[in-house]
């Protein structure tokens, strides 16, 4: 099946007013791409981004599972809604290690948000100690089978509004990447887990590599089967790194 392609920044905790341009600079590229484009910003700047660049897809890079509440410091899906954001990041693995997000409150944040109306980029990804003890895709399997959203908020319109980002750990601002048959592997053992859990509408789900990915090689992670676009960390929050990344995914 074909599917269109997603290439979503990442600007963890950078940017601040003066970097607004950068967002307006990648909606008017994203306007002719050939494929999705998002940048999943700070809190703090969400909603002068979307007005900034109004009809720009806009996102969080974390959700709280609960509803609302008294959880101090966080941020929940109807927030993100109701600054803009259209979607967020779930998973991403600097929150995994950081905050020690398991797979089940990654998985309870992704039903929150779908069931929100929130598109969801849900990170997985082995370490380097357990990519060098040849265990990778067994790994990684096991932790999407066990984050990925079930029941109500896995039903109608999920596999549309669901991406899969594949971030090997090592690979995330290091400048290493894993070779493309590793990245073709890792997909395919993805894609198969997704048909597993979705039958024929798991084929829609979009499975992104993210790690490193920059102008010099998106174009060759993009050609590889099952890679449906990129999650960009670094390369995303300058427009001049950022557009080019964009442009290879035509
Ligand atoms: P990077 O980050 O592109 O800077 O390696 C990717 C990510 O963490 O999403």
């Amino acid at each position: 099946m074909a599917r269109r392609k997603l290439v979503a920044g990442n600007w963890k905790m950078h940017g601040l007013a003066g970097d607004l341009g950068e967002v307006t600079a990648v909606s008017l590229a994203a306007e002719t791409a050939g494929a999705d484009v998002a940048l999943c910003l700070p809190a703090t700047l969400i909603e002068r981004a979307v007005r900034a660049a109004p009809g720009f897809a806009i996102g969080g890079q974390d959700v709280h599972s609960a509803d609302k509440g008294a959880h101090t410091g966080c941020i929940s899906a109807a927030m993100l809604i109701d600054a803009g954001a259209r979607l967020t990041i779930v998973g991403h693995s600097e929150r995994r290690e950081a905050q020690g997000e398991s797979d089940a409150e990654v998985k309870a944040k992704a039903e929150t948000a779908l069931s929100a109306g929130l598109d969801v980029i849900l990170c997985i990804g082995e370490s380097d100690a357990v990519r060098e003890a040849g265990r990778a895709v067994e790994t990684v399997s096991a932790q999407l089978d066990a984050s990925l959203p079930h029941g109500a908020a896995a039903s109608t319109g999920v596999p549309d509004r669901l991406a899969i980002a594949y971030e090997p750990i090592w690979a995330i601002g290091t400048g290493k990447v894993p070779s493309t048959a590793d990245i073709a592997e890792m997909h395919a053992a993805l894609r198969g887990r997704l048909v597993a859990a979705y039958g024929e509408a798991g084929d829609a789900v979009r499975i992104l590599y993210g790690g490193s990915v920059k102008a010099s090689n998106a174009a060759e992670i993009f050609a590889v089967a099952d890679v449906d676009g990129a999650l960009v960390g670094g390369a995303s929050l300058k427009s001049a790194d950022f557009v080019p990344i964009v442009e290879a995914a035509r």
